[in-house]
């Protein structure tokens, strides 16, 4: 590879990607990896924190792989791959974990939401997850990860971890900054817009996926939880509103203030019927790409070894020598 900085990013295959994940991380993907050499994975060992059919988180897998390539990212010129086809992951973040303090860990506010959600399965993976996520960049030696606000303290963690290692072993890691865009990095539920639209969401008229029909798309949007004072303006006593002009402007490339200005003088109605049309337009080249990809499985599981091959032999060069530093034989 050569001189141009590196990005890593990474998704589960935990369901279908949403908007939130389009307009907050995978859209930046596309826009950044004209400029850096990127790696991007579908991080399949993050998603058996919780329990998975094997079935459907292998069809997760390739469903998910299918949306980069769909996005726009060009295996040629992108790395594609599953985190578990690069067995480094794993290796660099049990060390990683003996540079991470448990207090640092039970700071997170995603495991702590995680954990009261899911009372019955607390397990140690979901708890040293974010280990696993710094192993993911560092291994790449990577400058810069585009994600969405929800990761921001994922990010900070990986910084300290990188950081500590450093100052005992000198140089090893690069020390990686976050990419989270000014506005889109919090897409919030249509339905109740306190809360992160996401993939995992029981409700699903909250959340837009990524493969919803236009119909679909414009009924969820119509739906959507507003407020009762019938002003389309950006403001925090109006979360409903703000998250419908946000996603305007980001699918259709307008500033906040364009967005406002363009539905100043608009009821509702007529402001969510456009927000769905937007979005299903913005949608509907990527589905048609998506589902001519997912009509050659082989293909996509070649493209997917490719990838493995290349990020294989990027992450040995920085396994190697925290192996050689840590004095293992
Ligand atoms: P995941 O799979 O939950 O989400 C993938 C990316 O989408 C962003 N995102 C959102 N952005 C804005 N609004 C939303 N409602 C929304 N929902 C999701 C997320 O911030 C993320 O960038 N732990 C990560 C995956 C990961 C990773 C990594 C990321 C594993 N290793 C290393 C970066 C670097 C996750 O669960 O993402």
């Amino acid at each position: 590879m050569s001189e141009r900085k590196i990005i890593f990013s990474g998704i589960k295959p935990t369901g279908i990607p949403t908007l939130g994940s389009l307009l907050g991380a995978m859209s930046h993907w596309e826009k950044l990896s004209s400029d850096y050499n990127c790696l991007y994975c579908v991080v399949d060992m993050h998603a058996i924190t919780i329990r998975l059919d094997p079935a459907v988180l292998r069809d997760n897998g390739r469903n998910m792989f299918a949306w980069l390539i769909a996005l726009g990212l060009d295996p040629e010129k992108n790395i594609l791959y599953f985190q578990s086809n690069v067995p480094a992951h794993a290796e660099l973040s049990w060390v990683l974990n003996c540079y991470t303090y448990a207090g640092e860990l039970n700071r997170m506010t995603q495991f702590k939401d995680k954990s009261a959600k899911n009372t019955d399965n607390i397990n140690a993976g979901l708890y040293t997850y974010p280990v696993l996520m710094a192993a993911d960049i560092l291994l790449y030696q990577a400058n810069l990860v585009p994600v969405g606000e929800d990761q921001r303290q994922h990010l900070e963690l990986c910084r300290d971890i990188a950081e500590r290692f450093n100052k005992v072993y000198g140089d090893v890691f690069t020390i990686p900054d976050a990419f989270i865009p000014p506005y889109g990095a919090r897409i919030m539920g249509l339905q109740n817009p306190q809360n992160k639209m996401s993939k995992s969401d029981d409700n699903a008229n909250d959340c837009i996926y990524l493969s919803d029909s236009p119909d679909e798309i414009i009924k969820k949007f119509k739906r959507a939880v507003t407020d009762s004072d019938n002003q389309i303006k950006m403001s925090e006593e109006k979360p409903g509103i703000s998250n419908l002009l946000t996603i305007y402007a980001c699918v259709t490339g307008k500033t906040l203030a364009e967005a406002e200005a363009e539905f100043a003088d608009a009821g509702y109605g007529h402001f969510k019927q456009s927000v769905g049309e937007a979005v299903a337009q913005t949608l509907a080249p990527y589905q048609k790409e998506h589902a001519r990809l997912m009509s050659d499985i082989a293909n996509l599981d070649a493209i997917a070894a490719k990838g493995a091959a290349k990020a294989n032999e990027m992450a040995a060069k920085t396994l190697l020598k925290v192996k050689e530093l840590i004095g293992f034989n």
